[in-house]
């Protein structure tokens, strides 16, 4: 988009392609959410949004995902990006930060259908993005949280060099649960996948960055 070249940022690996949504690509992202995530038993996210009407479940996703562009500033970025694989969108990462200019730390967060679980393309997505965090904008740190009991993001932070950071406790559907912290310094990471980043120049100062 010529007036806002952020739009325009993609990250490719060997297999995937990260970028920023399409009304189209939210659409189909709200497809992939509506088939569902994980294991209806098992609510792997702190605000359990999943847990939403089935209804209501398409609209909400995508209105949350365009407040994150709508409200988008420099010093407090969230940034959906869409995962597409053999051409269909299965799954969105997010990389986030706030004051990244002085605190150069960012937070993720990520999920994919159901049907798409187990296949490295988790590890895979989180790779690009941290990638982009480091070699691309100079991040020095990256957190991110998983709850009890999600082996899979667990295992996804592990093997991507992120070392134990503590533990919350918080309410998750009326219980009581230990939600894990993880930090990964920029020394410690090593892409297991080659990630390229287009079309980051035109849009540094979108992330506090000159
Ligand atoms: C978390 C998520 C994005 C990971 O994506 P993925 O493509 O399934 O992850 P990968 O295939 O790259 O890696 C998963 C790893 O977890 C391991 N794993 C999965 N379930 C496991 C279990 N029950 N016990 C132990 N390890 C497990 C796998 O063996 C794999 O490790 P390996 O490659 O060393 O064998 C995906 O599972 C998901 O969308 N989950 C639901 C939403 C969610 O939990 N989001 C994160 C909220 S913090």
């Amino acid at each position: 988009m010529r007036h806002w070249p952020l739009l325009d940022l993609r990250l490719t690996t060997p297999r995937l392609e990260l970028r920023l949504p399409t009304l189209d690509d939210l659409d189909r992202l709200a497809d992939r959410a509506v088939e569902g995530i994980h294991d209806p038993e098992f609510m792997p996210f702190l605000s359990s949004w999943t847990d939403a009407p089935a209804e209501e479940l398409p609209g909400r996703l995508i209105r949350s995902q365009l407040a994150a562009l709508a409200n988008w500033t420099p010093e407090n970025w969230r940034c959906y990006f869409m995962i597409v694989h053999e051409g269909q969108v299965v799954g969105t990462q997010c990389l986030r930060a706030t004051d990244f200019a002085v605190t150069r730390e960012v937070g993720s967060g990520s999920w994919l259908g159901r049907a798409h679980h187990g296949k490295g393309i988790g590890t895979e997505m989180r790779a690009a993005v941290l990638h982009l965090a480091f070699a691309g904008l100079g991040a020095e740190s990256a957190i991110s949280s998983a709850l009890s009991g999600n082996e899979a993001s667990h295992a996804v932070s592990r093997k991507l060099g992120y070392r134990p950071d503590g533990h919350d406790i918080v309410a998750v559907r009326g219980r009581r649960v230990v939600d894990h912290h993880f930090r990964l310094l920029r020394e410690d990471f090593v892409s297991p996948v080659p990630v390229e980043i287009h079309g980051l120049d035109a849009c540094r100062a979108d992330f506090g960055v000159g």
